[in-house]
């Protein structure tokens, strides 16, 4: 998906952690023990994805916990807005004069029309009902023929919980919940030294798939799928093995190997590159994925559809602003990347989903080589009995 010559951003982490990585990478090539493991195989009950009363409850995690609507430059300048969805919520993201994000439920205070659609920059937010406007702090700007409204009170946007932090924004749909002052977990440290904040949206795409919204999110946690889901695609790239797996509270990494890791055998430990020889998996509760891949970021953020069989997958792909790679370059990679994830492993997932929903069985099994897909699922059940 991407050629040899093609950006580099080796600096893109701190140094201490990349070789403490790569000496685990090379301890598992050298013992040829395979992958990082957990002890126990994990037994994932398949209601989790058949259930209306779990979706609902998964749904209304979604429009209470803090969730990633998208790195920074979806609001790229002072002046810009973003109209998101936020768990059920239509959202609006701002970015006013002075560079701070905020987050409104995107419902006009007169008939409740949403105020926007899309992102671009303007001098304020003109409802496209009746013309009502509103500045970038949420409150009410003008109403057209004020005379009609005399007395009334001046209501502005319902703000909500927003935080932007390491080139990600978070946002609550719920405007009476918080967000915790490090939703990383721990994972501050590496998710700054990837330079996020410094990526620019390429392109993305939102599409629906007969999929429960938690196999969107599965599919990219474990490798082992590679060498026989993705044996023309992926495989010649990626390696199935030898994948690093660390927790961070709720939230996890897995650090997958490229068939290029060999090159590191014939060069000193203090000059390995850790780009391009290996790929960054976050998984960011409650619904994304990010991935850092050579010289990109790519968000997969999943939710319900309309049934628990059926998801709403967004796509996105973050270049670095000062890449020399052409718009064709990277438009090619992304066309590439979302046939692949929707050909083969949607495809597959939805075989998975009509399996489920047959009451084959009452659960499937994360193999001990699977520890990010435990880790996910546990942590996701955790939080929903921690939002009953
Ligand atoms: S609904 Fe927005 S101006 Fe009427």
């Amino acid at each position: 998906m991407e050629s040899p010559d093609a950006d580099v951003a080796g600096s893109r982490m701190d140094r201490d952690t990349q070789l403490a990585l790569l000496d685990r990478v090379q301890a598992h090539r050298t013992a040829g023990r395979g992958t990082d493991a957990v002890s126990e195989v994990h037994r994932q009950p398949v209601d989790a994805y058949t259930s209306v009363e779990r979706m609902d409850r998964e749904q209304t995690l979604l429009n209470h916990a803090p969730t990633i609507a998208g790195l920074s430059d979806i609001l790229p300048q002072p002046g810009t807005y973003a109209a998101v969805t936020v768990g059920t919520a239509p959202v609006v993201l701002t970015r006013d004069a002075d560079g701070q994000v905020r987050a409104f439920l995107n419902v006009c205070r007169h008939r409740g029309a949403e105020i926007t659609t899309g992102c671009g920059a303007a001098a304020m937010l003109t409802c496209p009902y009746h013309g009502w406007t509103y500045h970038f702090d949420g409150s009410l700007a003008a109403r057209r023929r004020p005379a009609y409204f005399e007395g009334e009170a001046d209501d502005g946007l319902v703000a909500l919980p927003t935080l932007e932090q390491h080139g990600l924004i978070w946002v609550s749909a719920d405007p009476t919940a918080s967000i915790p002052a490090e939703p990383l977990q721990g994972a501050e440290q590496d998710l700054r030294e990837l330079g996020l904040a410094d990526h620019r949206l390429f392109t993305s795409t939102t599409f629906t798939r007969p999929i429960n919204w938690k196999l969107v999110i599965d599919t990219f946690l474990e490798v082992y799928h590679v060498g026989v889901l993705h044996k023309a695609t992926i495989d010649p790239l990626i390696h199935s093995d030898f994948a690093l797996f660390d927790a961070f509270g709720s939230n996890g990494r897995m650090v997958v190997t490229r068939r290029s890791i060999s090159d590191l055998d014939t060069l000193p430990r203090t000059e390995w590159p850790f780009f391009p020889h290996t790929t960054i998996v976050w998984a960011l509760q409650p619904n994304t994925i990010l991935i850092y891949q050579q010289d990109h970021a790519q968000l997969y953020q999943s939710r319900p559809g309309a049934h628990p069989g059926e998801s709403i997958i967004t796509v996105s792909v973050y270049v670095p602003r000062d890449t020399t790679r052409s718009d064709e370059h990277w438009q090619k990679n992304f066309d590439l990347l979302v046939e692949v994830t929707d050909s083969e492993d949607f495809v597959t997932c939805a075989g998975i989903q009509r399996g489920f929903e047959s009451g084959a069985q009452e659960h499937i099994t994360f193999g001990t080589n699977e520890p990010l897909l435990a880790h996910y699922e546990r942590e996701l059940t955790n939080l929903l009995v921690a939002d009953d």
